[in-house]
This record gives C-alpha cells, structure tokens and sequence, in this order.
C-alpha cells in the first residue's frame, strides 16, 4: 500500500427528519446564503423544510444554479456574498448547487484578478467561507468531499477544483429527499458512483485489501440497490438509503486512500459535457467501457479480480473473463437506462478531434500514464 494521509471533516447527519437539525449545526449569528438550482426543492418540500428550520435566521437565496454550474452564474452570487456581507453558505440540491457552492466559498476570497483562475490554474485557496449542504441528489459524493467542477459556458471548458478548505461543515442526506428525483437522475446518481469506484479500485494492485474489498462492496451494492430504485413505484426507503450512502462511501476519500487512482474516464467525460451537454454519468458510461477495453493487458489483474468478485465470473480463460467482466459493465450501464455509443448522442468523429486536441493541449489525460493523450482518439473511436 502507499503512503497517505487521510483526513475528512464533515459531519454526516444522515436519514429522515434531519434538515429540521440543521439549527444545532450554523452558528446563531450566521448570515447564510442559501443556494439551490432549478426550483426542484420548491416542488418536493425540501426549501419548506429548510426555511423552517432556518427560522430564527437572517436567509438571503441564491437559485438558478444550472447542472454543470456555470462559472458566469456563480460569480454574480460571490456579488451577493460580498455586498451582503454573508458568513456562511448553505447549499441545497445535487452535486451542481454543492460544486458551485463551494466555488462561491473559495472565489469570495480570492484575491487574484480572475476568479477562473482556481479552475484554470490551480491558484491557490487561502481562505474560504464555511459551508453546509443538505443533498437532494446522491451522485457526486460531493457532499462529503472537498472538490467540484465548474463550467465557463463562454469557452465550453470543465474544469475541477478542490481543497481541503472546501469540505462542508456538515452534510445532511435526508434519503426521502431523493423520492422526487426522475429516472434519469437515478440513473445518474448509480452510474456516477459505481465508476467512482472504478477511477479508484480498477488501477493495479498494491495490497490494500480493505480499500478492495470496500469498493467491491459499494459496486455490488449499487448493482443490487439501483435496479430495485428504478423498477418500483413508490420509493423504499431502505433502498434509496442505501444508494445515498453508497455515492457518499464511492468519493469521500476512503477508498482511494493508499491506492492508484485514475480519473481518465473522467476528464474525457467532462470534454464530452464541456461540448455536447451529454449528463456527467452518461458520459462515463460511454467512456468506460472503452477504456478498460484499451487497458485489458496493463490492467488484467485488477481487471480479473474485478471479474470474479464483483460478476462472479470464474470460468473460461483470461481473455474471456477479462471480455466478459465489461461486457458485464456495459450491460449495467444499459439496464439501467443508459444509451453507451456516442452515435446515440450525434456524437461524431468531428467532436472526437475537437477534444483529442484539448487534451494535447494540456498534455495529460488523468492521473497514471497508462493513459495516453494518444489513446483518447482510439477510446473514442471505439465508442463511436
Ligand atoms: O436544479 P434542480 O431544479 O434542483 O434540479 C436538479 C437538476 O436538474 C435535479 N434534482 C436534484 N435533486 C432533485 C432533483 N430533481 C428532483 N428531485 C430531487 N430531489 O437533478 C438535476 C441534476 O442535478 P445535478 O446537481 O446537476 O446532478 P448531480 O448531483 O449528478 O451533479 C452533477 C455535477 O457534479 C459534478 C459533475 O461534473 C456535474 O457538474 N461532479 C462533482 C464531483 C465532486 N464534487 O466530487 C465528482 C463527480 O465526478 C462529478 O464530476
Ligand atoms: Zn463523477
């Protein structure tokens, strides 16, 4: 195993009835501003139950943060905190509200001349404004972790950005929060976790048997759970439970502590959404299987591990079982109501040189080099 230091700070107060808490959890004197997207809290009863818990509160809101929360809508919230001398940020919604929050935590502050340049260049965050969430989405682990991805719709560019100053005070994750979520968010929220783990199990093996055998858990999980959330009819509590804490447990650190993280499938999803708006999740399914198709050789012995314990595929040669454990993948992606070839998106070999050319730009792909900048074509090509 590698050497690592671990450290996540953020209260979890998890399951039902806990936003009305969330009073025990901001200092009496806050002056909060409160963030949300599109208006689905207005609809489900999460932004009533908020206000009240946020009675004896000074609350100014911010919505109309978008999925994949625009650079451009965020700075005009960092006007609100400035100007209205806000002390605590409280995000309300999926990963988009939380990622954009803890933008807005970290721009308030900066001093530099472009706030772009926490994405763009990783300039440093000294300080930033504390924050809480309440998740309305279980997807991103956002919630629990001190990263985010912002877009500048001006130029179509993705980019994430984190730092330890940035992990929520608390998070509350209110499981019945979820029951008014679509199909499609469900969906997303399965498909964002389970490659979540992948980015951080399916690398090379350093014995880290419990780091393993916690994200097998997680993907089995997932695999058991997800279907059953999209083929009732009305939501079961234990189930949508256990997806929440599932997509909390696949990015909060833990499993890829001491291990080999990737994150290609990734950074090329985040072209995918920079250019054609495809739902992150979406985008990972259509990358993944190419990459670990790519990576069958490099990667076989986790790849096989994979096999047996995740599919319970123990028969037939490497080859075959190494065949078999994506095809099995893919197949997930699919039953759970995801398209995976980028021509079901009208996504062509036009596109693909466009972001093939983003990543010589920059000159990497994600974070091992057993992915090319030259390999992104041919993982593309084979998604066509
Ligand atoms: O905007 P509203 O009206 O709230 O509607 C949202 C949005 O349209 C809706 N929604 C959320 N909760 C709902 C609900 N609708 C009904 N009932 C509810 N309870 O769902 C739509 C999608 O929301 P969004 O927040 O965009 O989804 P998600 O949580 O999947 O977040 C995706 C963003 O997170 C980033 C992605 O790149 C993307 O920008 N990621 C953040 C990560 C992190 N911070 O660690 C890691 C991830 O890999 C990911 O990159
Ligand atoms: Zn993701």
């Amino acid at each position: 195993m590698e050497n690592f230091d671990f450290f996540n700070p953020v209260k979890i107060l998890f399951g039902k009835g806990k936003i009305a808490e969330l009073g025990n959890h901001i200092p009496k004197d806050a002056k909060i501003l409160m963030t949300y997207g599109g208006g689905s809290i207005k609809k489900n009863g999460v932004y009533d139950q908020v206000k009240t818990a946020l009675e004896a509160y000074h609350v100014t809101e911010f919505g109309g943060i978008e999925p994949n929360p625009h650079f451009e809508t965020l700075m005009k919230a960092v006007e609100i905190v400035r100007s209205e001398k806000i002390d605590f940020l409280l995000a309300v919604g999926g990963g988009s509200v939380l990622d954009g929050t803890k933008f807005i935590a970290a721009a308030t502050y900066y001093e530099g001349e472009d706030e772009w340049d926490i994405l763009a260049k990783h300039a440093e965050i000294s300080k930033a404004m504390d924050l809480g969430a309440v998740l309305t989405l279980a997807a991103t682990g956002s919630e629990m972790n001190s990263g985010g991805v912002v877009t500048k719709a001006a130029t179509k560019e993705k980019m994430a950005f984190g730092n330890p100053l940035l992990f929520p005070k608390f998070s509350v994750l209110d499981p019945e929060t979820t029951y008014s979520l679509p199909q499609r968010q469900i969906t997303n929220g399965i498909v964002d976790a389970f490659v979540h783990v992948m980015e951080q199990y399916l690398t090379y093996p350093v014995n880290s048997p419990v780091q393993d055998r916690f994200a097998e858990g997680i993907l089995l999980t997932l695999i058991e759970e997800g279907p059953k959330a999209l083929a009732s009819a009305t939501p079961d509590y234990e189930n949508r439970a256990n997806l929440m804490w599932a997509a909390t447990m696949a990015l909060n650190g833990l499993i890829g502590m001491g291990v080999k993280s990737d994150w290609a499938t990734h950074m090329i999803g985040h072209e995918l959404t920079a250019f054609h708006g495809i739902d992150h999740a979406v985008t990972l399914a259509i990358v993944l299987p190419g990459l670990l198709n790519q990576l069958k050789e490099k990667r076989g012995e986790k790849l096989l591990q994979y096999a047996e314990r995740v599919w319970n595929i123990t028969e037939g040669s490497e080859k075959k079982r190494k065949n078999l454990a994506i095809e099995k993948t893919e197949a997930f992606f699919n039953q759970v109501g995801i398209a995976t070839h980028l021509s079901e998106y009208n996504v062509g070999q036009d596109s693909i040189d466009v972001i093939v050319k983003r990543f010589e730009g920059r000159g990497y792909v994600g974070m091992l080099p057993d992915v090319e900048v030259k390999d992104v074509a041919e993982i593309l090509e084979a998604r066509l």
